[in-house]
C-alpha cells in the first residue's frame, strides 16, 4: 500500500461514517497559541472541542502535517519521528467511547487487515482527579480483546493532553501494534520499549480543559480526538520493520548511500538526516514562512537544519548536498501538499543561507568545542590519576577557565559558559553542544548556561529598548534596522491618526518590531495601509539618519521626542529622520533608510485599555 492509498483509505472509511474532511492546518498554529507548532491534529480544532460551533458540523476527519520536538532524541531509532502526518477523527460532542473504539477497531481489522491478536491496548487505570475509565475496557472486551491484550496505566501513559500549560485533555486509550516478539520480561506490556509493541493509534476522551491555575474544568461536551501515525502505519502495513524502509524515506536514504554517506556513517546518523530534511522542508515549506533564527519556532528550525549539517560535515561529505535532499522532500510530497511546490524557491534559499552562515563557523566551533572537551577529559584523568599536571586554563585562551573549576572536574560537565559562548560565537545550538558532550562522554552545565543565556538576553532587551542610552553592545545590523523602522512607524502614526499618538512600548528581535502606543480605538485598516506607505516612502527615499548630541533641554526645545521616563544625562543623542521622526534615543540606527527592505505591518490588536500594538517585519526586496 502507498501512503497516498492509506490517506485515501482513512478519510474515506470515516467520510463514509459521517465526518467531513478538513484540510491540514499550518504547522504553526493559529487557534492554539499554547504550542510553538502543531504537534496533533487537534490543535487547530481547540476552539471546537471547547464548545464553539463547527461549519462542518460534529464529525470531523484528516489528515495532518506535525511537528513534535519532545521525540527528537528518539529520532534514528525505529519509529520517532520530529515531522510526521497524524491521520485523525473527531466526535464534537456526539459519538463517545464505545462507537470511537468500535470504528478504530474495525478500521484496523477489517481495513487494514491486522489480525485481532496483533492488538494490545492501554486504557487509564484511574486517580484522584479522574476515575478509572471502566467503559473503554469493556467496550474492548466486546470488541473481542481478551483481557491479556487489555492493560491500565496511571497518568502518565493514559492522560493526554494538554500539551502547553493550558487546554482540552482526558483519558485516552491508546492503540498498539504487537510485533509478536516473545514478552522481554514479567513486566513488558504497551509502555516497554523492547519493541514488541508500538503505537499506531490514540483515541483520546477530551473530558476536560486545564485551565492556568492547574485545576480541570469539566468541558459542556464530550470530544473524542483521535490520531494514528500514518508512517507506523505504512510501515506495519508493508512488514516493514522501521519507517526509512517505506517509500517516504527510501529514496532520501538511497540518495545518502549514493553521496557516500553509508561508508562514514552509522545508520542512525543516516536516518536523521533524512529525516530532519523532511521535516525542515516542511517548516520551510508551511505558507505561514518562517526562517531559522535564535527564538522560537525559528530556534528549532535552525537546530534541525544546522544538526543536519554538522551529520553531512562529519561524514566528510559536501553538507550543501543538503539543498539536494530537501529538493527531493518537495518533489515527492507536492502532490499532497502543494504548499512544498509553490514555497520551493524560498526553502531552498532559506536553506542555502543557512547553510552559508553556519558551515562558516561550524569548523571552528567544532576545534574550540573539543578544545574544551579535550580539557575536560584531562580534568576527569588528572582527578583520578591525582599528582600529575593537568591542562591549564590558558592553553584554551582566557575565555575557559569554569572548565577547570573544582565543580566541573568533579561532575566532568562542560560549564555554562563555553557552551554559552559556542552558542553565542558559533552558533551552536545548545542541545547540540550537549551532543557533541555526550559522544565523549560528558554533560553541560545547562542551568549554567540557561542563566548565561538569560543574563544576555536581559542585555539585549534592554538594549532595543534603549535603555543603555550610547552603550550598545551587541546590535546586529537588523534589530538597527527594525530600531529605524520603529521611529519611522512612530513617526507616521502621528501623521495619520494624530500627534497625541505616544511610545508605550517597544520590543525588537531578530524577526520582527512590536511597537505599543496609546491610542483608544482599533485602527482601521486604511489608516494601516496609510501608515505602512508612509514608512515605505520613507525607505524609498533613501533618507540619511542623522545622529547629534546634544543637551537634553535643547533636544525638548528642538521638537525631540523623548520616549522612556528614564532621567537623561547631560548629553543625549538625537536621531532624525528628516521630513518623519526626531527622536531621543541610545540606537544604534541604519545609516540611511534605503537600508531597511520593505516595512510590513503583520498585525494591529489591543494590547491593554488605550494602548495598541502592531507587529511588523522588513522584507527583503530583491525578490
Ligand atoms: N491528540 C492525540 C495525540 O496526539 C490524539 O495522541
Amino acid at each position: 500500500m502507498t501512503a497516498k492509498e492509506l490517506r485515501n483509505m482513512y478519510v474515506s472509511f470515516f467520510r463514509e461514517r459521517g465526518h467531513r474532511e478538513i484540510p491540514s492546518a499550518s504547522l504553526l498554529p493559529e487557534n492554539d497559541p499554547t504550542v510553538l507548532f502543531t504537534t496533533a491534529g487537534m490543535h487547530p480544532l481547540v476552539p471546537y472541542l471547547l464548545g464553539e460551533k463547527h461549519p462542518l458540523g460534529r464529525r470531523l476527519t484528516d489528515v495532518q502535517k506535525c511537528i513534535r520536538t519532545s521525540d527528537i532524541d528518539e529520532v534514528g531509532d525505529d519509529v520517532h519521528l520530529t515531522f510526521f502526518e497524524m491521520m485523525g477523527n473527531w466526535s464534537l460532542g456526539d459519538y463517545f467511547k464505545e462507537e470511537s473504539v468500535s470504528m478504530s477497531y474495525e478500521f484496523l481489522t477489517k481495513h487494514l487487515h491486522i489480525p485481532p491478536e496483533r492488538l494490545a491496548v492501554t486504557v487509564f487505570a484511574g486517580d484522584e482527579t479522574a476515575p478509572a475509565d471502566q467503559e473503554t475496557a469493556q467496550a474492548w472486551k466486546r470488541l473481542g480483546l481478551k483481557e491479556e491484550q487489555i492493560f491500565r496505566y496511571g497518568r502518565e501513559e493514559n492522560w493526554w493532553g494538554p500539551v502547553g500549560r493550558t487546554g482540552p485533555c482526558g483519558p485516552d486509550t491508546e492503540i498498539f501494534y504487537d510485533f509478536g516478539k516473545p514478552r522481554c520480561g514479567e513486566n513488558c506490556g504497551p509502555a516497554c520499549t523492547c519493541g514488541k509493541y508500538v503505537e499506531i493509534w490514540n483515541n483520546v476522551f477530551l473530558l476536560f480543559n486545564k485551565e492556568e491555575d492547574g485545576s480541570l474544568t469539566e468541558l459542556a461536551q464530550k470530544n473524542v480526538d483521535t490520531g494514528m501515525g500514518l508512517e507506523r502505519v505504512l510501515t506495519i502495513f508493508n512488514g516493514k520493520t522501521n519507517v526509512y524502509e517505506t517509500e517516504l524515506f527510501l529514496p532520501l536514504m538511497e540518495r545518502l548511500e549514493e553521496l557516500g554517506a553509508g561508508k562514514e556513517l552509522p545508520l542512525r546518523d543516516r536516518r536523521i538526516i533524512a529525516e530532519h530534511v523532511r521535516a525542515v522542508t516542511f517548516i520551510l515549506g508551511d505558507p505561514r514562512r518562517i526562517v531559522p533564527s535564535n527564538t522560537e519556532q525559528g530556534y528549532i528550525l535552525r537546530r534541525l537544519i544546522r544538526r543536519v549539517i554538522r551529520l553531512l560535515q562529519k561524514a566528510g561529505m559536501d553538507s550543501g548536498c543538503l539543498c539536494g535532499l530537501s529538493a527531493m522532500v518537495i518533489d515527492q510530497y507536492r502532490d499532497i501538499y502543494p504548499e512544498l511546490g509553490e514555497n520551493r524557491g524560498f526553502i531552498l534559499e532559506e536553506l542555502q543561507k543557512e547553510h552559508a552562515l553556519f558551515s562558516r563557523t561550524l569548523e571552528e566551533g567544532l576545534r574550540k568545542a573539543n578544545r574544551y572537551l579535550d580539557s575536560l577529559k584531562a580534568d576527569s584523568l588528572e582527578a583520578e590519576r591525582p599528582g600529575t599536571d593537568s591542562l591549564k586554563a590558558e592553553q584554551l585562551g582566557a575565555d575557559s577557565l569554569e572548565a577547570n573549576s573544582p565543580e566541573s572536574r568533579k561532575s566532568a560537565m562542560l560549564s555554562g559558559e563555553l557552551a554559552f559562548k559556542l552558542y553565542d560565537t558559533y552558533g551552536f545550538p545548545i542541545e547540540f553542544t550537549a551532543e557533541l558532550a555526550r559522544e565523549r562522554g560528558f554533560s553541560v552545565d545547562m542551568n549554567g548556561f540557561r542563566r548565561k543565556f538569560e543574563e544576555h538576553q536581559e542585555k539585549s532587551r534592554k538594549a532595543s529598548a534603549g535603555k543603555f542610552a550610547g552603550g550598545l553592545a551587541e546590535h546586529s545590523e537588523q534589530t538597527a534596522r527594525l530600531h529605524t523602522a520603529t521611529h519611522l512607524l512612530g513617526g507616521a502614526l502621528r501623521k495619520v491618526l494624530g500627534e497625541e499618538v505616544s511610545q508605550r512600548g517597544s520590543n525588537i528581535n531578530a524577526e520582527r518590531l512590536r511597537f505599543d502606543f496609546s491610542f483608544g480605538r482599533k485602527v482601521t485598516k486604511e489608516e494601516l495601509a496609510q501608515v505602512e506607505a508612509i514608512v515605505n516612502e520613507a525607505i524609498d527615499r533613501k533618507i540619511d539618519v542623522i545622529l547629534e548630541e546634544m543637551p537634553p533641554q535643547e533636544a525638548w526645545r528642538s521638537g525631540a521626542i523623548g520616549i522612556f521616563s528614564e532621567k537623561y544625562g547631560d548629553m543625549v543623542k538625537v536621531y532624525t529622520i528628516p521630513g518623519y521622526s526626531r527622536e531621543i534615543c541610545g540606537g544604534p540606527h541604519a545609516a540611511n533608510t534605503g537600508e531597511l527592505g520593505g516595512f510590513r505591518i503583520l498585525k494591529e490588536e489591543a494590547s491593554s485599555a488605550g494602548v495598541r500594538r502592531i507587529k511588523a517585519v522588513l522584507e527583503s526586496r530583491e525578490s
